[in-house]
């Protein structure tokens, strides 16, 4: 069974675009989703501007400053004191709380699903934009109604000049290369660090699908805080093969290359870095709702018995790896388990599907660790039982 899609929204093949465009140049598809439909209104985007845990912004274009970012969440009164124009509503990780907004990642299953961050829209009365900038990871822009009008221009880097301002990125000089209006349905793929400016043609709405990519300082310094952990305190700088010093004030090169090997001696462990890594990329953007509780002894079965499926906890990242033949691990929320290799097919679903249904979960029902797998997923949070009408089973 395959989990992964061969070919993008509009028909490019995967790889071409992973040979051709992934991280290096822009790609604008026409109609990638052809009479693409928002399932979310700006009005409900708003309502969700309106709720604690949402996390979202408004950008101002000539408000109290050139560029005003206000931070939600908002009040109803915050949208009535708006101007006509110049102001765009950003909302992040939509489809982590709206399941219509979330099927549209299936589409981007030609990419590895834990290297996706979020769904962001954003909404834009006529002449909104957020200013000329770039960011530090890719993203696909899918115009999902009215007309922005993208203009890209130069690759850039932390040395690129911005304009001074204490909490937006924007950029002080744009070198406009090229220049599209995006209808509904349209997309455009940015790499990393390319300049872009996206300007409302009418009132409209981009959904934009972020991925997450490690500074490769974040890399080393949350890496060596993991093996760290495991380093006991009576292992230090030793040396004792040294000679008497000519100079007992020098660092010599021997000391560098002790504590060098020290250094690659602790890095070189493979199986740390994978099992640090599968963590680090699960960690969840909202760890607050990811919630545990316990589960009755013989609740699952019941549940399974009585037809209904488990669901994927929206906020709940999930990712697996195979330590060479030997054993599995799955990664849940920045967390790790080891589990035997013929417990692959149901991992596979499990961080594939958003909904196991019954009837996927038989198969699995006489397998011990199979069910305390579900268990352990679902009294963590990261799996729920899945909603039903009159909520027997809450
Ligand atoms: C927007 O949707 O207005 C901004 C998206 C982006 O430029 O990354
Ligand atoms: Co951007």
């Amino acid at each position: 069974m395959s989990f992964s899609v061969s070919t993008l929204p509009g028909g490019m093949s995967a790889d071409e675009f992973l040979r051709d465009y992934w991280q290096k140049k822009p790609l604008l598809i026409r109609q990638a989703f052809p009479g693409f439909e928002s399932p979310l209104s700006a009005d409900e985007l708003a309502g969700l501007s309106l709720e604690q845990e949402v996390e979202s912004r408004i950008v101002l274009e000539h408000g109290a400053t050139p560029w005003e970012l206000r931070r939600g969440p908002f009040a109803e009164d915050d949208y009535s004191s708006l101007p006509q124009q110049n102001w765009t509503l950003l909302v992040q990780a939509v489809d982590q709380f709206v399941p219509e907004v979330a099927e549209l990642l299936a589409a981007f299953r030609f990419l590895p699903s834990w290297r996706v961050d979020d769904l962001m829209i954003s909404f834009a009365a006529p002449g909104g934009s957020v200013g000329p900038h770039f960011d530090n990871y890719d993203v696909f822009l899918l115009q999902a109604e009215g007309h922005r009008r993208w203009k890209i221009g130069q690759m850039c880097d932390s040395d690129s000049p911005m304009l001074e301002h204490p909490d937006l990125r924007i950029l002080a000089e744009f070198e406009q290369t090229e220049e599209w209006v995006l209808a509904p349905g349209d997309m455009l793929y940015l790499p990393p660090r390319l300049a872009h400016y996206g300007i409302a043609e009418d009132a409209c709405m981009t959904w934009s699908v972020g991925f997450r990519a490690p500074s490769h300082a974040e890399v080393l310094t949350h890496f060596t805080d993991f093996l760290a952990q495991y380093l006991g305190d009576e292992q230090r700088y030793s040396d004792s093969d040294i000679h008497r010093p000519a100079d007992p004030a020098q660092i010599d090169e021997q000391t560098v290359e002790r504590l060098q090997q020290l250094i690659l001696d602790a890095v070189q462990d493979r199986e740390a870095l994978g099992t640090w890594f599968g963590r680090f990329m699960t960690e969840p953007r909202y760890p607050e709702l990811i919630q545990s509780e316990e589960i009755e002894t013989g609740l699952l079965a019941g549940i399974l018995d009585d037809g209904y499926g488990l669901e994927r906890n929206p906020s709940a990242r999930l990712a697996w790896r195979q330590e060479q033949d030997s054993y599995l691990m799955l990664f849940a929320s920045g967390e790790h388990c080891l589990l035997p290799t013929r417990l692959l097919p149901l991992v596979q679903l499990i961080c594939n599907q958003d909904y196991l249904a019954a009837e996927e979960m038989q198969p699995w029902r006489a397998d011990v660790e199979a069910m305390e797998l579900l268990e352990q997923l679902l009294s963590k949070g990261d799996l729920l039982f899945e909603a039903n009408e009159d909520d027997e089973h809450e």
